[in-house]
């Protein structure tokens, strides 16, 4: 019988950082170069994001991105047997109910994922309880939620929003995720959202209070071209002063600071509620 590569970072190791207070740094990563880059500067989690639409493919966004697409970047990752925990993406469509929710996590697990992530908060919470129900390891992610929400604006800028979120979060930590993706929202919610659940918070344009930090790679490595994007700037959570002479000299660099606790700082941070 086949045996499963045990992970350097376990699920049980990463709640332990959390309590101890040592920070999870986490990038994106698509193919078998970029899973021996990351894994050789020791990132805790590879996450293969759903970004490879627009980083990799070509897509204008997230929302064109395939089962098949995150399949082919999967088994490529997998290729590179990293030591560091790997976790993927379900696109859009792929959980639209319970058992497709189940048939593709099993799908993407069997290609050499360690774990699978989704979009939303309690109105995926079923789809989520269906899949640690199975005994998969799940990753939620709240706040922007890029498959449905094109809008890019930071979240928790009113009480509400903030009381929304935190629900969000706590209805996955009852569903049993092991870990939560914060993206664009407010640093002081993200920070209680963080002391409020005890599962690990990952953040990204969500302020130097989370448990850990994710930036997909292209970004932060200077290969992503962003006049093509948005409002064709970078945006001020990616911060600047990145050491750019090699990809293993920043990735290295984005692993000492998120563990050193100075990226973010207040700076590459947002501060937009108003109670
Ligand atoms: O797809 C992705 O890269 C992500 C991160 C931005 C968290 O979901």
């Amino acid at each position: 019988m086949e045996t499963r590569r045990q992970p350097r970072v376990t699920f049980d190791g990463l709640r332990a950082m959390k309590r101890r207070g040592e920070r999870i740094a986490v990038l994106t990563g698509y193919d078998t170069e970029d899973a021996t880059l990351l894994d050789a500067a020791g990132i805790d989690i590879i996450l293969i994001g759903d970004s490879v639409g627009n980083v990799r493919l070509g897509y204008p966004d997230t929302t064109h991105v395939t089962m098949d697409d995150m399949a082919a970047a999967t088994s490529s990752v997998a290729s590179a047997e990293p030591s560091a925990m790997v976790v993927v993406d379900m696109p859009i469509h792929s959980y639209e109910t319970p058992e497709t929710a189940l048939a593709n996590a099993n799908q993407l697990i069997s290609l050499g994922a360690d774990a699978v992530k989704l979009e939303g908060g309690t109105e995926v919470a079923g789809i989520v309880r269906k899949l640690t129900q199975a005994g998969l390891e799940v990753m939620g992610h709240i706040a922007h939620t890029p498959q449905t929400d094109r809008r890019h604006v930071i979240e928790g800028r009113t009480k509400s929003e903030a009381e929304g979120l935190l629900c969000d979060a706590k209805s996955l930590e009852e569903t049993g995720v092991f870990s939560v993706v914060i993206e664009l929202a407010d640093s002081q919610v993200a920070g209680r959202i963080t002391d409020a659940v005890s599962v690990p918070t990952i953040g990204i344009g969500a302020g130097p209070h989370t448990d850990g930090q994710v930036l997909v790679l292209d970004d932060l490595v200077g290969w992503t071209d962003f006049s093509k994007f948005r409002n064709g700037k970078a945006p001020t959570f990616l911060g600047s002063g990145w050491d750019r002479r090699s990809p293993e000299a920043t990735v290295k660099q984005f692993i000492r600071k998120v563990k050193d606790g100075t990226y973010p700082s207040e700076k590459e941070s947002y501060n937009v509620l108003h109670e």
